[in-house]
């Protein structure tokens, strides 16, 4: 049984439809990402899951029991926003104690509880000071004590590290991963960072236009994303476009290339799929898959650089290579180099276009 269910979930503004018949799972400890771009209706489906926004129809079923007009007060979640949203005029002892004094609880066990918290988000030397004292990085931290303290049972974050720079948020991310293990609290998080969600979640849900697109594993998505729109937004991508040939296969101007071809048929338009870290500068001899072409122009970024191919097999479109930088070293890349470039049949994807 799902820790949380929400079922055939909708939900307009007016006329607008914000998220449609959203059907999702989530399994207890789990920690899972909403993923998508901005206005898909990811802090919609996570304030309808808070009781903070009534859906238009659906139901939502935590631990069994249907919450789904109970309200934000009745159920069972700490919430974390983008903005913080801490007290001002409280210091962290207090901001963190809020829930707590609200649910009445005993002086003695406020005080330890609090300590317990501080000492999780390790801000333990920052207990009397006031929100405009500390830095982003650690008011966000102080804003997750507050959303742990009643311990509950389900942990909601709305986009918790997009207002911070990136070295804090790389830190916290692990910080924030590394906790939720620890506690083994589900764990929601809303986010349009693709890097975010591939490198906190168990499983993460795309959403796009109200709806949810795809779900699996990070891994899953990005090597089996179900539409270009997907595999574009997770990593990079090359797309080439291309038909089905009489013969079947794939056919990119006048190269044929070896890949599966699923359930396309002869004369379809299709997109050839390829990422940039798939494709090699040839070493051996491989017969297949092989374009030659020159390079155009090469990026240093630093654990890799990025080499701007032109192949007149591919329409002149020119084609994203990454090649590590330990690799770059042992191939002579120079701008205008003729170059011949390979990829496996399994790392070429084929979508409709
Ligand atoms: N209270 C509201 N009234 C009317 N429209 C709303 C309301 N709240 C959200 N919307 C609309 O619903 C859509 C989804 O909004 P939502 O805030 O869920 O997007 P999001 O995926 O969280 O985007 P972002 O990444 O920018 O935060 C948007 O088009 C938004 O304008
Ligand atoms: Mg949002």
């Amino acid at each position: 049984m799902a820790y949380l269910e929400v079922k055939d979930l909708s939900k307009f503004f007016g006329t607008f439809q914000a998220i449609k018949d959203i059907e999702i799972e989530i399994n207890e400890g789990e920690f899972v990402c909403f993923l998508g771009p901005s206005g898909c209706g990811k802090t919609t489906l996570l304030r309808c899951i808070a009781g903070l926004e009534t859906q238009s129809s659906g139901s939502i079923i935590q631990k069994e029991k249907d919450i789904s007009i109970e309200p934000p007060s009745n159920r069972d979640f700490g919430i974390v926003f983008q903005s913080y949203a801490l007290f001002p005029n409280l210091s962290v002892f207090s901001n963190i104690s809020y829930g707590l004094i609200n649910n009445k609880w005993k002086k003695e066990d406020i005080n330890k509880r609090v300590n317990e918290l501080l000492e999780l988000v390790n801000l333990q030397e920052h207990t009397s000071k006031y929100p405009s004292q500390l830095s982003g990085g650690e008011q966000q931290r102080v804003a997750l004590a507050r959303a742990l303290a009643t311990s509950p049972g389900l942990l909601l974050l709305d986009e918790p590290l997009s207002a911070l720079d990136a070295k804090v948020r790389v830190f916290l991310r692990k910080q924030i991963r590394d906790l939720q293990r620890k506690l083994g609290v589900t764990t929601i998080m809303v986010t349009h960072d693709q890097e975010e969600a591939q490198t906190m979640a168990d499983r993460i849900f795309v959403m796009k236009d109200g709806e949810i697109i795809q779900s699996g594993t990070p891994k899953e998505i990005y090597n089996k994303a179900n539409s270009p729109f997907i595999a574009s937004f997770i990593g990079s991508m090359n797309f080439i476009p291309a038909s089905i040939d009489a013969s079947k296969k794939v056919k990119c101007n006048d190269v044929e290339i070896n890949c599966d071809i699923g359930s396309f048929s002869e004369n379809d338009n299709v997109q050839l799929a390829i990422r940039p870290e798939e494709i090699q500068f040839q070493q051996e001899n491989q017969d297949d898959n092989v374009v030659s072409g020159v390079i155009k122009e090469i990026e240093f970024l630093g654990s890799f650089q990025r080499v701007y191919f032109k192949t007149k097999n591919f329409s002149d479109e020119l084609i994203i290579v990454d090649v590590p930088s330990s690799n770059a070293k042992k191939i002579k890349m120079d701008i205008d180099n003729e170059m011949s470039l390979y990829f496996s049949k399994e790392d070429a994807r084929i979508y409709s276009i």
